[in-house]
């Protein structure tokens, strides 16, 4: 590699056309997800108090919010069903006709070429907001997983184009690639949330989910956030069982581990930028200490050039919008 003064890296950096020629990572919004919050009713639209700009959106109201998103040029959407009654089986996960079936039917008409993928977990629809089935106080795994099965082959049947299992139960992939395969379903694929650490990000998301623990917390499922060895044998284990993407999650603390994952498995690589990075940038925003539109760009980049192939990102319809465009 020459020296300086032969070797003068400002010389590229002089005006914005010569930095656009030679960047190495863009964000694309085709390869952003748009999580939203789908409750009972019609034309609802509850702000979340905790992450401006997101609201949760009845069916009708989601449908026209993703007709909204496909002009964009967003190209998915992750939804997040909240029942119309929880008890402690999370019964409303595996109705045939519960909230996450008639919001894909809705959407699926308002806006066909939409990516669809649905969050697998429990948590949204027990009274106790664990993601998964109680003994006790413990969260049990086996009987977990032929609930999430049964929640994935639900959506997976009302049209679901991906299931994004996030309850970190052991072999959950393996339940439901296993029930997706016999019912014909073995064309649909599985978003796995991988490696999902036990993080104090996901505050705000509780909120908006209405899925916070009514005891304990999520640490003995969730991952420990010092681990980075231990993420790749989640996801080799998640890979070997059948999936598809695999995700880390949150995105901005843990950028060396989706590098890690993505040198180590060649596979797509999903992370999520979760409520309280959200959270996060907005309260700074609003108390006029960052600017939006720089940070927003730059945490995505970061993001991408650690090896994410698809972020899911509550910012997805503004980076859409241009309203970040340097
Ligand atoms: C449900 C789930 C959570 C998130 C996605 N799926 C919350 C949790 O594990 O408590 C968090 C998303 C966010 O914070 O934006 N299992």
């Amino acid at each position: 590699m020459s020296r300086f003064p032969l070797y003068r890296p400002r010389r590229l950096r002089r005006t914005e056309a010569l930095r656009r020629l030679v960047r190495e990572t863009h964000v694309v919004a085709e390869q952003l997800v748009q999580p939203l919050f789908v409750v009972p009713g019609t034309k609802v639209e509850n702000p979340v108090g905790s992450m401006p700009g997101v609201a949760q959106l009845s069916v009708d109201r989601a449908a026209e919010e993703c007709r909204r998103l496909v002009d964009l040029g967003v190209s998915s959407v992750l939804l997040f069903g909240i029942p119309e009654t929880k008890d402690a089986r999370g019964s409303g996960a595996v109705a045939p006709d519960g909230i996450i079936p008639r919001a894909l039917e809705a959407i699926r008409k308002a806006a066909p070429a939409l990516v669809l993928i649905t969050d697998v977990c429990l948590c949204e629809y027990t009274d106790h907001g664990h993601c998964g089935v109680l003994r006790g106080d413990e969260v049990e795994n086996d009987p977990t997983l032929e609930l999430l099965a049964a929640e994935a082959l639900a959506h997976a049947r009302a049209g679901a184009d991906i299931v994004a299992p996030s309850d970190m139960m052991d072999g959950r992939v393996g339940a439901i690639r296993r029930a997706l395969d016999g019912a014909g379903l073995s064309h649909v694929p599985i978003l796995s949330y991988a490696a999902k650490f036990a993080s104090g990000f996901y505050g705000p998301f509780r909120e908006a989910a209405d899925s916070t623990p009514a005891f304990g917390d999520r640490r003995g499922y969730q991952m420990d956030p010092a681990n980075g060895d231990e993420a790749l044998r989640e996801v080799a284990l998640d890979i070997e069982e059948g999936a598809d993407i695999v995700m880390v999650k949150p995105a901005l603390p843990y950028l060396d581990v989706i590098r890690r994952v993505k040198d180590r498995t060649g596979y797509p690589v999903a992370a999520y930028q979760v409520s309280g990075e959200y959270a996060m940038i907005k309260a700074a925003v609003a108390n006029g200490w960052l600017d939006e539109a720089r940070v927003v760009d730059e945490t995505l980049t970061a993001i991408r050039r650690a090896g994410a192939d698809v972020i899911i990102t509550y910012f997805a319809k503004d980076v859409a919008r241009g309203v970040y465009r340097r």
